[in-house]
């Protein structure tokens, strides 16, 4: 590392940062970046207020009416700059098979030159005129032993704050590192340098991003964006693809490793009593938040349903050989469209106040409003861009009030539902997982997989149509294994070899080994419209799953797995015909072969380490497929 060149300037390092590392980092990231000053955030919520009237003073945010959406606020982002950019995310690994075929790598040396140490490097001289926040966090409860700490470096005081609600965020984190503590430096910067005088833009960002992580050496660097998963490293950057790394590499000393998923956690209690813990991944905008918080219907009296995470796992093998998990992030970062007083009450109840709303649009009476908020909608709006809209307006160019991936920030203890374990730092047990796509055709409503091995081949095969969660979304099915294809940090075989193995050691300490379950809210029927009526009434579905795990619930073998008949779930106070039921059950062959073809596409492109688990299941299922 080479020393500060930029010795003029304050570090402001409080009295009680003792962590030289640390330290000298700082002065390093700020040297290369040119900042104008440091800020080390302590994580209060005197220092968020400030920030947050920072913000409006700016024109980043708005605030909303206090009496409607009290101490809650509004910002629009720039219209370029609105969803992960996964064409722009790299896996620098020194190896580029590490990263695999699925992720963009380029040698780290060559990446540094072009970020770090070129003449034209572009962090060099990044946050000119800008302050760059320190801010501390910890993924997972202060102290957990499944939990690591993080320091990002950032010029946008949105993401501070951000940072804030989404992680343990300030001097907590500062004091669990002490003098010497690991932790994983992330740099990132909205590429946007003011010259002396230059007046700033409410958004800032550059059309140049590089979203890039270093495996080897546990290092995050963000240009570019100041959006999500682009910009709040804790989140996609750490907790998915580095913490990967991470639980992968803890194999080789430990034996099993541990996960880091695309997964929500939820708590579900039956009228008995019984408690169980579901782990279930759903590619990006397709359900994890609903799932996670989701009311159970009329009918359901005694079933309660609790929030661990909405987005997020970390899970650890105990000692009894169950797996542990914990949500590693202290808030949500939601989708706010189709988001709605019917489809999830617990969510709209957590937005009450105290949230961050971007990219929704604005009511004339200072509140916010998005497509699905309302039956009828408003007959005026500011919409995401700043730009008038009336349902005339969006009737005629079909303009959007809220960006589709329009998202709210809040934290997690303003759910109401959230589960009283949520933030245990030994993580509750889980009995199952469920992996989920979206997909208009194909994919049945609910399926068991009959061993660990084939419920693993169900989610490396998963296909979704990509959302506007992603820059370039357009609703095409791709393969989307595990809900990981942006998340993954390293080859994608060896994630699925990863997975095998770690069935496999459960299997020799427990006769419990969580199932494996595959679902598919979104069949689509000749109306275009959804058939299976989903939200709330996907209890029954979890009704049928915790059936299964006690032992009660019937259903039928199909080609890949088992699924509950008609007459295996219960239908109370849901008019759901026979002939609906087939319409999200059924198997085309067909349609089937099709799908194998695509497995095989994806195998194909694996090849090189591709575990032979999954040929040998998608042999089994193409043989059943023929008989
Ligand atoms: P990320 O935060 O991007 O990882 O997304 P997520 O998986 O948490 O998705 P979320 O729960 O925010 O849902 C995304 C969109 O899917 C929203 O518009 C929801 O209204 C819609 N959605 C969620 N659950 C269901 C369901 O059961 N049926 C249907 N039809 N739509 C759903
Ligand atoms: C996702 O895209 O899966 C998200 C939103 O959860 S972001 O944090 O922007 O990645
Ligand atoms: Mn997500």
């Amino acid at each position: 590392m080479n020393r500060p060149a930029f010795e003029g300037l304050k570090l402001n390092t409080p009295a009680h940062v003792q962590h030289h590392r640390l330290v000298n980092w700082v002065a390093e990231i700020a040297a290369l970046t040119e900042a104008r000053d440091v800020y080390w955030c302590d994580g209060s919520k005197e220092e968020y207020d400030r920030l947050c009237d920072q913000l409006v003073a700016a024109g980043t945010m708005k605030k909303l009416n206090p009496e409607l959406r009290p101490n809650s606020f509004l910002a629009l982002s720039d219209p370029t700059d609105v969803a992960r950019v996964e064409d722009r995310t790299f896996i620098c690994s020194a190896q580029r098979e590490d990263a695999g075929p699925t992720n963009n790598w380029m040698a780290p040396a060559e990446m540094r030159t072009l970020l770090q140490t070129g003449d034209q490097a572009l962090f060099r001289g990044a946050m000119r005129g800008r302050t760059m926040y320190v801010v501390p966090f910890s993924m997972g409860p202060l102290g957990s032993h499944i939990s690591h700490i993080g320091v990002e470096l950032t010029d946008s005081p949105y993401v501070a704050i951000s940072m804030r609600t989404m992680t343990r965020m300030g001097r907590g984190a500062l004091d669990v590192l002490g003098a010497d503590g690991d932790f994983v430096p992330c740099v990132h910067t909205v590429g946007a340098p003011l010259q002396a005088g230059q007046k700033d833009v409410p958004w800032p960002c550059n059309a140049t991003k590089y979203i890039v992580h270093y495996p080897e050496t546990r290092e995050i660097w963000s240009y570019g964006s100041g959006y999500g998963g682009n910009a709040l490293l804790g989140k996609k950057c750490f907790a998915l693809r580095i913490a990967s790394n991470m639980g992968r590499q803890a194999a080789a000393v430990d034996g099993t490793g541990w996960l880091a998923e695309h997964m929500l956690i939820l708590g579900v209690t039956s009228p008995a009593g019984k408690k169980y813990h579901v782990a279930a991944a759903f590619p990006s905008a397709c359900g994890k938040t609903n799932f996670s918080m989701l009311v159970p219907p009329a009918g359901y009296a005694g079933w309660k349903v609790t929030t661990i995470g909405d987005d997020i796992a970390w899970i650890k093998p105990g000692t009894d050989g169950k797996l542990y998990a914990i949500n590693p992030e202290a808030g949500y970062f939601g989708v706010a469209p189709g988001t709605n007083d019917l489809t999830n009450p617990n969510c709209m109840a957590s937005l009450k106040r105290d949230a961050i709303f971007t990219n929704v649009a604005l009511t004339d009476d200072g509140d916010v409003w998005w497509e699905g908020m309302t039956d009828t909608l408003p007959a005026h709006l500011i919409d995401w861009q700043g730009k008038d809209w009336t349902p005339a307006i969006a009737k005629e160019t079909g303009a959007k009030a809220a960006h589709p991936n329009a998202r709210f920030t809040v934290a997690a203890t303003a759910n109401p539902v959230l589960d009283a374990e949520w933030d245990n730092p030994a993580g509750v047990p889980i009995d199952a997982f469920i992996f989920g796509g979206r997909r208009s055709t194909t994919v049945p409503l609910v399926t068991e997989a009959r061993t660990w091995a084939e419920g693993v081949y169900m989610a490396a095969t998963m296909g979704s149509e990509t959302t506007a969660a992603m820059a370039g979304g357009n609703g095409a099915v791709r393969r989307d294994p595990f809900a990981m294809l942006p998340f993954i940090g390293y080859n994608m075989a060896d994630y699925f070899q990863h997975w095998l193995n770690l069935g496999e050691q459960l299997a020799k300490k427990t006769t419990a080994v969580p199932r494996i379950y595959c679902v598919n809210w979104f069949r689509k029927g000749a109306d275009g419209k959804f058939v299976w009526p989903g939200y709330g009434e996907n209890m029954r579905v979890l009704e049928w799953l915790v059936g299964r795990l006690e032992g009660t619930a019937g259903g039928a073998d199909n080609v890949f797995g088992f699924s509950p008949r008609y007459e295996d779930l219960r239908w109370d106070g849901l008019a759901f015909s026979r002939t609906q039921y087939d319409s999200v059950i059924g198997i085309d062959k067909a349609a089937w072969q099709q799908e194998l073809a695509l497995h095989s596409d994806l195998f194909k492109m694996l090849e090189q380490r591709l575990p032979a688990a999954l040929p040998a299941t998608q042999k089994q299922i193409a043989e059943r497929l023929g008989a």
